[in-house]
């Protein structure tokens, strides 16, 4: 069995993908330094896999605790890098914050993947490289965007300073994977998505209006200019995400790639209105939401939705789940959070 280190794999996303990792039959370690998550989440995973993780609390600035990881661990084969700071708000108040913990991280796990002779690394990354396309839906050949915050920066950065050590000849093999919005929670309820304090994303927020912990969502501007003024997003479903990181890092471990760097869009194709989503998160639960428009929101997109055909062509990946039954699995999700 081959084994998979996966940075921020008690995160949201990562431990979505762990899950699909174990199912796939791969051995998986996970570090993470509980910064934004909780060690609730390994239970979860073990209880959808019956497979407890190997866990190493870490904080991936610190080079020689990684260092550790992969003396420990000697027979890694790839990397899958989620951690990182991700709240957008948060990193254009703390902008040093955001450049040393995600740009840091991802200078050492490559500089010790390449002591330990490890070639191959998916790396997490965002649609925010791509700010306004000009042309919708967005294929991976639109150029990037000068970045909105220091979060989307610390995204472009990162996938440069993957290109640029491929360029200088270092034998290492990436996938870029550019995330659309992804949402949703694993169907058994076991893991999902934990924000701390108020979240600053738009399902969470949905679920705890719906459950009574905030008053009223705010739907940020109706004037924007889409059919019903309300931002445009392409919502994809997080297993559907962690399963395109499966196919990614088993495309690097067999050789498949076509380049030794290549770039993926992982979204539905769909674009959804924030109010579209609110009356099919009401429709699909049943609850009614409270909410009202209020002005926009500094620094949004207006509309953004993936070309993925690149990626259901090359990976063999297509996102299949519906909106209902993903939005139904976030609020499946929220209500075992409150029992
Ligand atoms: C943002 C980032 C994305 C990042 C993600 C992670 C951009 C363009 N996008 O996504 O790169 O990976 O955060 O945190 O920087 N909304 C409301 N009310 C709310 C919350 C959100 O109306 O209370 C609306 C927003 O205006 C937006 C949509 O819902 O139109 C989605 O917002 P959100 O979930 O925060 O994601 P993005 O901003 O798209």
């Amino acid at each position: 069995m081959q084994k998979i280190l996966v940075t921020g794999g008690a995160g949201y996303i990562g431990s979505h993908t762990v899950v699909e990792l174990q199912q796939s039959g791969y051995d998986v370690v996970i570090v993470d330094d509980l910064s934004n998550s909780a060690t609730s989440v390994l239970k979860g995973i073990e209880k959808i896999t019956g497979i407890i993780p190997e866990f190493e609390q870490l904080d991936c600035t610190d080079y020689a605790g990684l260092d550790g990881v992969f003396i420990k661990h000697k027979d890694i084969a790839a990397v899958i890098h989620f951690a990182a700071s991700k709240a957008v708000g948060e990193s254009v108040a703390k902008p040093l914050k955001y450049y040393r913990n995600n740009l840091m991280s991802l200078i050492n796990v490559l500089e010790v993947m390449q002591k330990h002779g490890v070639d191959n690394i998916v790396f997490s990354s965002s649609c925010t490289v791509y700010g306004q396309p000009d042309e919708l839906p967005v294929s991976e050949r639109a150029p990037r965007k000068p970045a909105e915050s220091p979060y989307g920066n610390t995204k472009q950065i990162c996938e440069d300073m993957i290109v640029d050590a491929v360029k200088s000849g270092a034998k290492v093999k990436a996938s870029l994977l550019r995330y659309f919005n992804p949402i949703g929670a694993h169907p058994s309820a076991e893991i999902g998505e934990l924000p701390l304090g108020v979240p600053q994303n738009l399902i969470p927020f949905v679920t705890q209006t719906a459950a009574g912990i905030r008053a009223k969502l705010s739907v940020f501007g109706n004037d924007y200019n889409t059919p019903d003024g309300s931002c445009i997003r392409d919502y994809i479903n997080v297993v559907d995400l962690a399963k395109a990181h499966v196919i990614a890092v088993k495309r690097l471990l067999e050789n498949k790639s076509k380049k030794p760097v290549e770039v993926f869009n992982l979204g539905t194709g769909r674009g959804l209105s924030v109010l579209e989503v609110v009356k099919t998160f009401e429709k699909v639960t049943g609850v009614k939401l409270n909410h009202e428009i209020v002005g926009r929101r500094a620094g949004d997109i207006e509309q953004v939705w993936a070309n993925p055909d690149f990626a259901n062509r090359e990976l063999g990946w297509k996102a299949v789940e519906t909106i209902e039954d993903t939005l139904a699995s976030a609020w499946k999700w929220q209500q075992k959070l409150m029992r």
